[in-house]
């Protein structure tokens, strides 16, 4: 076995590097536990793809998880975090997953259709949510069908919790108010299909409609953890605990820089990352950033660091085989994404 070693100094660390602040996260985990206390919350792995990240989430109060593949519920399990998991996502051979229930761990998945029923019956999973489209043109029955799914579900022996709907195309809309009809607009929706549907859960949100969603009985929240650009344009109170940290490789006295951390390392989908001192960012390629200083900056030098802030955390995090919890200039621990891959 090789064995990794971890610089306790910042200045030693390899780039690119995932740090993750550890009084940012300490503080997000912290705000959102007192507004969605418990089981109220049902984190969602896909965010940080890290076991030891969860145990933290657990420890502020929350049992049970949400999760968006086979591979992250297994690592859970592994880790001895599988009270109550939620796959919130549609899986046609659930073999390995009922080979989890088996064994004693608490798997619940989405189903949308008879095919998704009648995989869950036949690969051992025993617990279900209906799945419902509240208006993302994703995964999802029709509200008035979910009714009709459930007593299927029921006829093949498993135990319908209640429904769920991720209401994800209202999370980015910039107007709050906005926001909120859109929000109360699909859960709207998701109580109608709960009224045919019955069982003790309506799982829905994420961190974009943290404050606003109060239909939910559970928040399937992600980012608010770690965070990014993207959800910090809405304003949201929470902090961004995540950057990458980069090293200047290059410099152009034409007015730019180059640093070590391409879109191989970050999730480009929402748009460029950010840099915290404020530099513009020109473009990524693979393995670099260019960019020019603020207005009245001036060049860094070669060798200098610099921390990039991703537009879109989840996609970043699984490009990394580990994450740094830092403090100041301090890395207090090293912590593997090991909820990576299918
Ligand atoms: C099914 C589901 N639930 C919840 C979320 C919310 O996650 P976040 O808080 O990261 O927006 C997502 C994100 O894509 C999702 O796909």
């Amino acid at each position: 076995m090789t064995t990794t070693f971890i610089p306790r100094n910042l200045a030693e660390l390899q780039t690119p590097a995932p740090l993750v602040d550890a009084a940012l996260l300490a503080g997000n985990l912290a705000l959102m536990a007192e507004a969605w206390p418990g089981p109220r919350l049902r984190p969602h792995v896909k965010a940080h793809k890290c076991t030891e990240l969860a145990r933290h989430q657990r420890d502020v109060g929350h049992p049970g998880f949400t999760c968006a593949t086979i591979r992250e519920v297994e690592g859970m399990v592994a880790a001895g975090l599988g009270q109550d998991l939620l796959l919130a996502n549609e899986v046609l051979d659930t073999t390995r997953l009922g080979a989890l229930v088996a064994a004693g761990a608490r798997v619940t998945a989405a189903v949308d259709s008879a095919f998704t029923v009648e995989a869950a019956a036949r690969g051992g999973v025993r617990e279900v949510l209906i799945d419902v489209n509240v208006g993302l043109p994703r995964c999802g029955c029709s509200p008035a069908d979910a009714g009709g799914l459930a007593e299927l579900a029921r006829a093949a022996g498993l135990e319908v919790r209640g429904v769920m709907g991720y209401e994800g195309h209202t999370m980015m809309v910039k107007d709050r108010a906005d926001r909120a009809r859109q929000v109360a607009d699909s859960m709207a929706l998701l109580e109608q299909a709960h009224a045919a549907v019955g069982g003790p859960i309506r799982s829905a949100g994420g961190t974009g409609s943290w404050d606003l969603n109060v239909s939910a009985t559970e928040l399937q929240a992600g980012s608010y953890a770690l965070m990014d650009t993207d959800y910090a344009s809405l304003g949201l109170p929470f902090g961004p605990a995540l950057s990458i940290l980069a090293t200047v490789i290059s410099v152009n006295q034409g007015g730019w820089a180059v640093a070590d951390c391409g879109l191989k390392a970050l999730g480009m989908d929402h748009g460029n990352p950010s840099l915290s001192d404020g530099s513009a960012v020109w473009f990524c390629s693979d393995e670099h950033i260019v960019f020019s200083p603020p207005e009245g900056g001036s060049l860094p030098s070669v060798g200098d660091r610099v921390r990039v802030l991703p537009a879109h955390v989840d996609p970043t995090m699984a490009y990394h085989e580990r994450l740094y919890l830092v403090s100041d200039d301090r890395v207090q621990e090293a912590w593997p994404v090991d909820l990576r891959g299918w």
